[in-house]
């Protein structure tokens, strides 16, 4: 048997612990692994790569992803699509194990239209894959997001400030809420919340009227001009303000203890499924458990994620 394995999409922490799960899996089970390079680019461009147990060796904890990544908008192409299948085909490789966001798990999906057997596995900062509670890369990215905003919370406290802080997410507010609730923020705006900026400026003098030595309000990404947003705090509520924008500091760095044993567990899982026969299909965490889910479930059914919001009422 043959597996095919690529990084796609935004880098996150992680990904390299999984290639390393899944080559080694499949040395385990006397399967060839090929690495393909840059992601579906790679897949169209014929960049493939046989991979050994020792080309994953001393990379579980390196941040980035020793494939590379790419995103490639004209994956959504037919014909472009046929070309990579004909270039799995021609090695004779039996499946795919896609390795990234949501944009990853659709091009997996277009794969699978076209009956190449293929498995996601969820890897981004953003958390916004609706079937699994986690995705690899998120509790590393919020680690390192927590790290700096203790570090702003330090000037804004000595010089009496209201920080802004901006956080990474495209359209998910869940590194900004993890990241304000482990950070102490007094507020935090998300495309969950909404932006209203009369009512931002309201609670913040509110803050600044009880007495409040200094603010943190984390703003996810896409939402507002942080820089727009500390002028008018600065100039509407009496408290001094800046901004700082975290942005792809985010994604590198070493992944968490977490991170790298959810990765393990996942590439395990994706290679044996391809080896019972069964594809078109995600690996996902529930709980302490990883367990597999439809594709097409994963990316578009609506998962029940708790509200935490409400903790942040309570904790400010
Ligand atoms: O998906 C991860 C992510 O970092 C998002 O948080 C962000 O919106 C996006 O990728 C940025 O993408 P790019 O690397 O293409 O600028």
């Amino acid at each position: 048997m043959k597996i095919a394995l690529l990084t796609s999409g935004g880098d996150a922490p992680g990904m390299n612990a999984a290639i390393r799960a899944v080559v080694r899996t499949c040395v385990y089970y006397n399967i060839e692994a090929y690495g393909v390079r840059d992601g579906y680019k790679g897949l169209v461009e014929d960049n493939f790569r046989h991979l050994h147990s020792f080309d994953v060796g001393q990379m579980i904890d390196r941040g980035g992803t020793i494939l590379g990544s790419a995103r490639l908008d004209s994956f959504k192409n037919e014909e472009v699509v046929k070309k990579a299948i004909d270039n799995l085909r021609k090695r004779s490789i039996d499946g795919l194990v896609v390795i990234g966001g949501d944009g990853t798990f659709k091009g997996a999906m277009a794969l699978e239209a076209q009956d190449f057997p293929t498995i996601g596995i969820p890897a981004t900062i953003d958390n916004d894959i609706n079937g699994t509670e986690y995705t690899i890369g998120f509790f590393s990215a919020l680690d390192t997001s927590m790290e700096a905003i203790d570090k702003l919370r330090d000037t804004s406290f000595s010089h009496q400030r209201c920080t802004v802080v901006e956080v990474m997410g495209r359209d998910c507010g869940d590194l900004s809420i993890y990241s304000g609730i482990s950070c102490g923020a007094e507020i935090v705006v998300t495309s969950e919340t909404g932006y209203n900026e009369t009512e931002i400026l309201e609670r913040i003098q509110k803050a600044k009227n009880q007495g409040k030595r200094h603010l943190i309000v984390v703003v996810a990404e896409n939402i507002t001009d942080v820089n727009q947003l500390a002028k008018k705090i600065q100039t509407n509520t009496g408290y001094d303000a800046r901004a700082t924008v975290l942005g792809y500091i985010q994604r590198g760095g070493s992944p968490s203890a977490f991170d790298r044993v959810l990765a393990s567990k996942m590439g395990i899982l994706a290679v044996e499924l391809l080896k019972e026969g069964k594809h078109n299909l995600a690996t996902v965490s529930q709980g302490l458990h990883v367990n597999s889910m439809s594709l097409s479930k994963v990316l578009y059914e609506k998962a029940d994620k708790p509200n935490l919001y409400r903790y942040l009422e309570k904790l400010r």
